[in-house]
């Protein structure tokens, strides 16, 4: 089993990674990619990946966290981004959630592309934080295409907006909120979601699965995840596994 999206470079994690990543793999959870948000975090991830072969590092600008971000510090996640163990660029997009404005929208977009433009000389594929910002990712992405696949992280749109991204290439992650008693959008599109496009993930230490709801969420859960998906398409835990690896491995290429 692959997380492939969590942040155990989070200081309410960090401080007990070696514990944390010794419960992911006796869980059989055998690879995690560890997601940075700025140039900061993106560090504590190679770092990570290089201390424990099973984990590997995305580096990048949150759209949340763009007050440092700038040129100089896009040349750093570059040089962190040439790291073998750095499988990804992420994780970079929009998030119309937190950020209303329209000017504010305008530079999550400008460094949005400048990440994008970033992965495809590098040749990685990208992890999206796309939050209430469906339509505009979609157009971004249209414009600017992601040359080495991407997955649409924690996916919260709608079923019929993954057909339009998966002709896209996208792959689409799916983490606690599927598991939730009142969520119907997150197992509808499980439901919806082509079996070539599907991957796992915690997106730890937030959206822990039910029954851990509310408690600090960490890779050990993912087989939660995958029950609950198994469930949701109606076949074995065997083939969820075997499906979310194929495709992890696809998109990451580790
Ligand atoms: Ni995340």
């Amino acid at each position: 089993m692959i997380d492939t999206h969590c942040h155990i470079n989070d200081e309410q994690l960090l401080a007990n990674a070696d514990q944390i990543i010794k419960d992911a793999i006796s869980n059989g959870v055998q690879k995690l990619i560890c997601i940075g948000w700025d140039l900061e975090s993106s560090r504590t991830a190679v770092n990570l990946a290089h201390q424990y072969d099973c984990v590997f590092a995305a580096v990048g600008f949150h759209p949340e966290n763009l007050e440092n971000v700038s040129d100089n510090a896009l040349t750093e996640i570059e040089k962190l981004a040439r790291d073998n163990k750095v499988v990804a660029i992420g994780e970079i997009g929009l998030d119309y959630h937190w950020f209303k404005e329209e000017s504010e929208h305008a530079n999550q977009k400008i460094w949005f592309i400048k990440q994008i433009e970033l992965a495809n000389k590098l040749g990685l594929p990208v992890s999206i934080h796309a939050r209430d910002a469906s339509q505009d990712t979609y157009d971004l992405l249209s414009q600017h295409p992601i040359n080495n696949g991407f997955v649409l992280h924690c996916y919260s749109g709608s079923p019929e907006m993954m057909e339009r991204f998966a002709k896209l290439g996208a792959y689409f992650g799916f983490d606690g909120p599927v598991t939730f008693k009142n969520s119907i959008t997150p197992k509808e599109c499980v439901k919806a979601c082509r079996e070539d496009r599907i991957v796992v993930e915690t997106d730890c230490p937030y959206m822990a699965p039910t029954p851990y709801r509310g408690k600090t969420n960490e890779p050990k859960y993912i087989p939660v995840i995958l029950e609950k998906i198994a469930e949701i398409k109606e076949i074995s835990l065997d083939k969820a596994i075997e499906m979310t690896d194929r495709n992890a491995h696809e998109l990451f290429k580790f």
